[in-house]
């Protein structure tokens, strides 16, 4: 890991893991150069080192500067300086590209001045090269336990006529294939700056020969994989809603067309935000691709006052040669031990049960620890009481915002019942939904205005429920408190944090006519204040966030709770797709996976308890149904479940994930997970449908030492490493719908 300087040729090359990333500072406009494969630190020998300079016409109108190609355009492109007619803004390849100033294309940022211009053009001023990577004030992000570890570059651009700075960070990591951007805006003019596009990071690639990944969906059907080409125009993948989304996740990758799961070049692009968001590609007239990343400029504003910062969130930029799966294992590594935090890091998940399935807002101590005793006896190790433990909530309608125990359901209380929990070997979890509020609580009540809401206008519930408003500090103040009360009042090692709506009437009482725009990003500041005060308070509790199951699965929220609730779909087949989609970015120690009970409480299919259990035992374990009315044959399979994973979670959890079969593309699906040290993997495979007559199969695994023997199961034959992955494992016959079957590899 380095990063290069060339002074002469005012060029930066990054270089980090097997990757580089090259900016030539071109007229003082940084230019993007390069990102792939890591090349040798100097372009070329120092006998040709002259090529740097403006090297004359190559052919008339055509000029080379350094690495750059550049030639003269018709008029339709202006050029900023008129002697070299070559040199186009808008045709430039640029890394934080500028609005009104000749550029036509999609820009990094946009600003209004005092002076009511919205014209901008920042130049190079000087550098930094730090060690180890700095945090972002009051943002997630990924970060360094060494200065070892990392490198950062800071370019300081100026537009000395508008006041104002922009500070554009790059760190590049010794261990992974990615590059981490964010901007940071300071305003030096003496007046208000407004910020109205502020995105973390740009580039524009040389050639559009692409294709986009992303990751779609809805509640309950999130994160399926979606592949187009990339064409000329514009693609927006962007929230509006307020959190990151069940409907588009912050992330895109652009392939080569010819990139499979385990081949050729992907670009990952993720950001580290939870809320409204926009990733952008743009093809324009030459093929060049722009890609934008950051807070979704639609609806946003910021009001930068003099001597004030605006820091963007993070863009963590994955290059992989080694296909998609190459792509998804960086990603993984970095955000497991670089992103996530916290005392669970490095830790396994207990396995647990969470009753909402089994007895939704029905319940009382009673059945509850009859659940519990029923888990223990089956293996499983934390509780989870879910919603309707507070307030007087027996439905949806009433009581968030009352974080105070429903005695009539709890008469001895929370403490009572976690106690009890303990004292059968079971660790003790409980659901909150701190940042809603119910018309029926005596919250809103007291504070109506506490919510988001614009005067005069309609509250329109969801869920029946309003949304507390965040960007008052007197609100997240309430919710600490709050918070830690609930926290304190039982032996609780885990906490569900939901979040069951998305915005409507954005506004906020507390905040100026001028600044109704910053609501929502004040809103996640707010939140991210919130989390980092409790996780800091609380850091033996094990966070996992939720939001009606996947609507906020991101980066953002892993840096505060190391697990996301995959989705609020538990359907065996319907995971298959959920999961796989999620894995391409987020880590399995990431996802809880449940088996919940048949007929499926969202699609009510039937499904086999293996099936179930084999799509669970994928991710963090869990179980969401009634333990208690389970037959004796029932009860078998779970123990055998939870002894099985406890066996292999350790791999489950922090091992290398390599996907085989997509569910996307058909019947079948299969992905096996595979040690650091490439001597342990487990293998799972799954189809759908049954089928007439059958071809017979073979399932070629990936990930494994070729020179390495294994060991199938126990007995079940040993095959080379080179073998399984070449000839592939032979899949033995499946009967019926919905099937499964898994294997471990041991190397001998
Ligand atoms: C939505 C979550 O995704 C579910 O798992 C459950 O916790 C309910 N909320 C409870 O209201």
């Amino acid at each position: 890991m380095a990063i290069h300087f060339d002074e002469k040729n005012q060029l930066f090359h990054l270089q980090g893991g097997q990757i580089s990333y090259v900016i030539q500072i071109i007229e003082g406009y940084p230019v993007h150069i390069y990102w792939g494969n890591r090349l040798k630190a100097q372009a070329f020998s120092s006998s040709d080192l002259d090529v740097w300079e403006y090297s004359g016409a190559l052919q008339p109108s055509q000029e080379r500067l350094g690495l750059v190609q550049l030639r003269e355009r018709s008029s339709f492109h202006p050029n900023p300086i008129p002697d070299k007619k070559f040199i186009s803004l808008d045709t430039l390849a640029q890394e934080y590209p500028q609005y009104g100033s000749s550029d036509m294309r999609q820009p990094a940022y946009q600003v209004q001045l005092a002076n009511g211009s919205r014209l901008s053009e920042l130049k190079y001023k000087s550098h930094l090269v730090l060690p180890g990577k700095p945090y972002l004030e009051g943002l997630p992000a990924t970060y360094t336990e060494s200065d070892q570890e990392a490198e950062t570059l800071v370019l300081k651009m100026v537009d000395e006529t508008a006041g104002l700075i922009v500070h554009l960070m790059y760190t590049v990591f010794a261990n992974h294939n990615a590059v981490a951007r964010s901007a940071r805006f300071e305003n030096v003019s003496g007046q208000i700056i407004q910020l109205e596009k502020a995105a973390s990071a740009a580039l524009d690639l040389a050639d559009c020969n692409y294709e986009l990944i992303s990751l779609w969906g809805a509640h309950e059907r999130e994160r399926h994989v979606q592949r187009q080409l990339l064409s000329h125009g514009t693609i927006r993948l962007e929230s509006r809603r307020g959190s990151s989304s069940h409907q588009m996740n912050p992330f895109a990758v652009l392939t080569r067309p010819t990139t499979t799961e385990q081949q050729g070049e992907a670009f990952g692009i993720s950001l580290v935000y939870s809320g409204n968001f926009c990733i952008e590609t743009e093809v324009d007239a030459f093929d060049m691709t722009r890609l934008t990343v950051g807070i979704n400029d639609f609806e946003f504003g910021w009001t930068l006052k003099p001597g004030e910062n605006f820091q963007t969130p993070e863009a963590v930029f994955v290059y992989s040669n080694q296909g998609i799966g190459g792509m998804s294992r960086t990603y993984h590594n970095l955000y497991r031990a670089r992103l996530c935090r916290g005392p669970w890091r490095d830790e396994v998940r207990p396995i647990l049960i969470n009753n909402w399935e089994a007895t939704y807002f029905d319940f009382d101590a009673e059945k509850l620890e009859a659940i519990a005793h029923t888990a223990s006896d089956l293996g499983i190790e934390l509780f989870v009481l879910d919603d309707g433990w507070f307030g007087h909530r027996d439905n949806d309608n009433s009581s968030l915002g009352d974080w105070q125990v429903n005695t009539r359901k709890l008469p001895r209380g929370l403490r009572d019942l976690g106690d009890r929990v303990n004292e059968i070997g079971m660790q003790f979890g409980i659901w909150v939904e701190p940042e809603m509020v119910s018309i029926d609580s005596e919250l809103y009540r007291e504070h109506p205005d506490w919510c988001l809401h614009v005067p005069g206008r309609r509250r329109s519930q969801a869920r029946n429920q309003l949304i507390l408003d965040l960007t008052r500090q007197e609100v997240i103040d309430f919710l600490f408190e709050a918070l830690s009360r609930v926290f304190l009042s039982a032996p609780i090692s885990y906490v569900k944090w939901d979040m069951n709506r998305n915005f409507s009437e954005a506004g906020s009482a507390e905040l100026s006519v001028g600044q109704q725009k910053e609501v929502a990003h004040r809103y996640i500041l707010g939140l991210y204040q919130l989390m980092e005060r409790l996780v800091t308070r609380f850091p033996h509790i094990l966070f996992e966030s939720c939001s009606g199951g996947g609507g906020r699965f991101d980066p953002g929220m892993l840096y505060y709770m190391p697990q996301t609730w995959t989705s609020d779909n538990s359907d065996a087949v319907e995971r298959l797709k959920i999961q796989y989609g999620t894995s391409l970015v987020y880590p399995l120690s990431t996802m809880g996976a449940h088996v919940s009970a048949v007929p499926n409480h969202q699609v009510h299919r039937m499904t086999s308890l293996e099936m179930r259990g084999n799509v669970a035992m994928s991710g963090n374990f869990g179980f969401e149904l009634d333990l208690t009315i389970l037959s004796d044959e029932e009860r078998e399979t779970i123990k055998q479940q939870t002894t099985d994973y406890k066996r292999i979670r350790s791999l489950v959890q922090l091992g290398d994930q390599y996907r085989l079969l997509s569910p996307f593309d058909g019947n079948y699906s299969a992905w096996m997970i595979v040690s650091k040290d490439r001597r342990e993997a487990v293998v799972y495979y799954f189809r759908t449908l049954s089928e007439p007559n059958p071809a017979l199969r073979r399932l070629k695994l990936a990930g494994l030492d070729p020179e390495l023997n294994y060991q199938i199961n126990e007995g079940q034959g040993v095959y080379g490493g080179d073998w399984l992955m070449q000839l592939g494992w032979a899949v033995p016959l499946l009967k019926g719908d919905f099937t499964s079957t898994w294997f471990t590899l041991h190397a001998r």
